[in-house]
């Protein structure tokens, strides 16, 4: 993806400004640990569902919690992208920046996104302090996925009027180390969100 005439290289006079309050100064006021929960799959795995449920159960806990959801992310900070392979390496990037921040701020992150690409997860991975990202592999399969097929984007796809579709002409590359895998054609939910709660706990 080529760099609109906005987008800045990076410049040298930007310097981060150390803030006096830190993370763990803020995280302690909320009681908590802070972490970054990524799910990723293939669209309609169940992701937005698990993230839901789970934001749901931590919040009836006393959590602080946020859920970034592709969908809702690409309808405002990342509306200008396309599905292309850099436009997502661009939405992974700008979604662990905002996780990143919202960890800063004390908060339980759960991001709910496709990120195909085990690169831009790797990328992410780093932004964060050790064992404060946790991947979640959502691995129902491309058949149920597809049988589902919750939006018709399947169906539009296998009919070739959406192109760029992961799993189809878009590839996907699982975790090959996942902190936890889910997949929910064989899990059902309730059993999911104690796995999921779970994983937090140990961390
Ligand atoms: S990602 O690949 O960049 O991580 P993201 O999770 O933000 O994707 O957005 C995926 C959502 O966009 C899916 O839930 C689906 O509803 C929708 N979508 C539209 N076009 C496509 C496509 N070509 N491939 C996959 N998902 C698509």
């Amino acid at each position: 993806m080529s760099k609109p005439a906005c987008v800045s290289q990076d410049l040298p006079q930007i310097r981060p400004y150390s803030l006096s309050l830190s993370a763990s100064a803020r995280a302690a006021l909320k009681h908590q640990q802070p972490c970054c929960l990524w799910l990723t799959g293939l669209s309609g795995a169940g992701k937005s569902t698990l993230a839901n449920l789970l934001e749901l159960r931590l919040n009836e806990l006393g959590m602080h919690t946020f859920v970034l959801d592709g969908d809702n992310v690409r309808s405002g900070l990342c509306r200008d992208l396309g599905m292309g392979a850099e436009a997502r390496k661009e939405n992974i990037r700008r979604m662990s920046e905002v996780a990143r921040l919202m960890v800063e701020a004390g908060l339980l992150v759960i991001v709910s996104a496709i990120s195909p690409f085990r690169a831009e997860r790797d990328a992410a991975r780093v932004l964060f302090a050790p064992g404060q990202f946790l991947e979640v592999y959502v691995s129902t399969p491309f058949d149920t996925c597809a049988q589902r097929d919750p939006k018709g984007l399947y169906q539009a796809a296998l009919a070739g009027r959406v192109k760029d579709f992961t799993g189809l002409d878009s590839p996907y590359e699982a975790p090959l180390q996942a902190d936890c895998e889910i997949d929910t054609a064989r899990m059902a939910l309730p059993e999911a969100i104690r796995c999921l709660l779970q994983l937090l706990q140990r961390q």
